[in-house]
């Protein structure tokens, strides 16, 4: 049975959504129906289709009571709405659906696990969030909540640890049929840890043990986890709050990184090896997985950092935020590397293409512009002159506006600068991070989608995201040398 909140928001959106027209969204990258987008939710493959729902407040394109928004996909580029799956409208969520995910049940049903939330009244006289797990079986488009819920509340947490920071299961299928799940928290120190549950059937959820602790390293509580194997290593991914920066590394205040290192199954240990931020621009965060039925384990963020929602296109406008590209990821070498998932060469058309352009000053390439474009660069010194100092590619460019990337060899600093974008708001539009050269010369992938850029560096050793809200008009690009550099450029248009 559908609720009315439910009803009301389903026919909120459907009438809504036509007040947008398709070019003021983004082209293959998912927006929300109407009103505003933050995590991705759900993420998977159910029934013949990739499914994908978000943290949505469909009435404002501020964020609000939390529903879940659902679309569908074949190639995880060209999205279909569907109704909104998820309305804050039992008891144990009235506050709020939050974070969750998705699998598929024997009897071929969908399970959707998310985030309860009920504000309760403190002494003080202030609210806060009481957060528990909770369920929701469904065929793909309507959902029904679980008459037990919530599955999983302050019972089944570690002594000491926050009911009021309890939230995001991830869950997942062990190849014995039964479920675990992974779920953000906070320990007694207000440090976050990340909590392991299991299941034998989706619906009896049972507490194991603290997956990977904190420990005051990295920020402070830690949303939105992940974990999955990965080319012989196991990988944790969470969304930290509240980090300080250190060195080139977790410049974003409310970041993503992961932890790589080893998992085993029968206790449930987890080894870290290393750490790394998973995207080096300026907006990503909370990003799930799933594995593709040809077994490709693909990542999608949010595109956007919470820091930064105050950068917008206007004031009144009628969708907040998109998810990023969908990322085929892998490990070399110890790192995770992302790449676009390959359906995107799919959608090349227009191919323009120079070989060994020499840059010095400025210079613009005919053919060579747009803001959906997929373009691929290699910058190197040229011989017999010095090592250039910096090269930099201007784009989304008119007389008024551009955003750039530019890379120094002498300090190996890759910087993505939207301050000219058109914001007019002071707040932080650049970011720069360390890449990896060899002498000088270095590979770029750009992705433009009408209002975003996403860089992958080195076929996928780093990838760099940030989103523009400059004028479609402004499509100019062009390349800038000081000092001299050879550079190949193959742009494809995107359709
Ligand atoms: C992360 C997050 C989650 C929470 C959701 C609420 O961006 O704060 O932890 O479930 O957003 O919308």
């Amino acid at each position: 049975m559908t609720s009315q909140t439910l009803r009301e928001a389903r026919k909120y959106e459907e009438a809504s959504e036509k007040m947008i027209t398709r070019i003021e969204r983004p082209a293959f990258h998912l927006s929300p129906r109407t009103g505003w987008m933050n995590d991705p939710n759900g993420f998977s493959w159910y029934d013949g289709k990739y499914h994908l729902f978000y943290q949505y407040n469909p009435y404002a394109s501020q964020w609000g009571p939390m529903h879940w928004g659902h679309a569908v996909s074949d190639d995880l580029l060209h999205w279909e709405y569907l109704p909104a799956a998820l309305a804050p409208d039992e008891a144990c969520d009235r506050d709020g659906c939050f974070s969750g995910s998705a699998v598929t049940l024997p009897d071929g049903r969908q399970l959707l696990m998310y985030t309860g939330v009920v504000r309760e009244r403190q002494a003080n006289g202030g609210y806060s969030e009481v957060q528990t797990q909770c369920l929701a079986v469904g065929d793909g488009v309507d959902y029904e909540k679980y008459e037990k819920n919530p599955v999983l509340d302050e019972k089944d947490i570690p002594e000491g640890s926050s009911r009021y920071d309890f939230r995001d299961p991830k869950m997942w299928q062990e190849e014995d049929g039964s479920y675990r799940c992974v779920v953000g928290n906070r320990a007694a120190d207000g440090s976050g840890q990340i909590l392991l549950f299991s299941s034998p059937d989706g619906f009896e959820w049972q507490y194991e043990k603290v997956l990977a602790g904190n420990h005051g390293r990295f920020g402070r509580m830690w949303e939105c986890p992940d974990f999955f194997p990965l080319d012989g290593k196991w990988v944790l991914v969470v969304s930290p709050q509240d980090m300080l920066p250190s060195g080139f590394e977790y410049h974003n205040g409310n970041g993503t990184l992961c932890l790589i290192g080893e998992y085993c199954r029968e206790t449930g240990e987890f080894t870290e090896m290393s750490d790394q931020s998973v995207d080096y621009g300026i907006d990503f965060y909370a990003p799930q997985t799933i594995l593709t039925p040809d077994g490709r384990r693909v990542m999608i963020g949010w595109m956007q950092n919470w820091d930064t929602c105050n950068h917008r296109r206007k004031q009144e406008e009628a969708w907040f935020g998109q998810m990023s590209l969908p990322r085929e990821l892998s490990i070399k070498e110890g790192r995770l590397y992302q790449n676009p998932i390959r359906e995107l060469e799919e959608m090349r058309t227009g191919r323009v293409s120079y070989d060994n352009i020499i840059v010095s000053g400025t210079v613009r390439l005919e053919g060579i512009r747009g803001r959906r474009i997929d373009m691929e660069l290699t910058v190197r010194p040229v011989e017999g002159c010095d090592l250039y100092r910096k090269f930099a590619v201007r784009f989304a460019q008119n007389e008024l506006y551009y955003t750039s990337l530019s890379f120094r060899p002498g300090e190996s600093v890759l910087k993505v600068d939207r301050k000219f974008s058109g914001s007019r708001r002071a707040i932080i539009h650049q970011r720069r991070s360390m890449v990896k050269h060899r002498g000088g010369e270095l590979k770029l992938r750009m992705v433009l989608d009408r209002f975003s850029v996403e860089v992958f560096v080195n076929d996928g050793e780093q990838a760099l995201s940030a989103v523009l809200y400059t004028d479609q008009e402004a499509d100019g690009i062009s390349f800038i040398a000081d000092g001299t550099v050879s550079l190949d450029v193959t742009k494809y248009d995107l359709v």
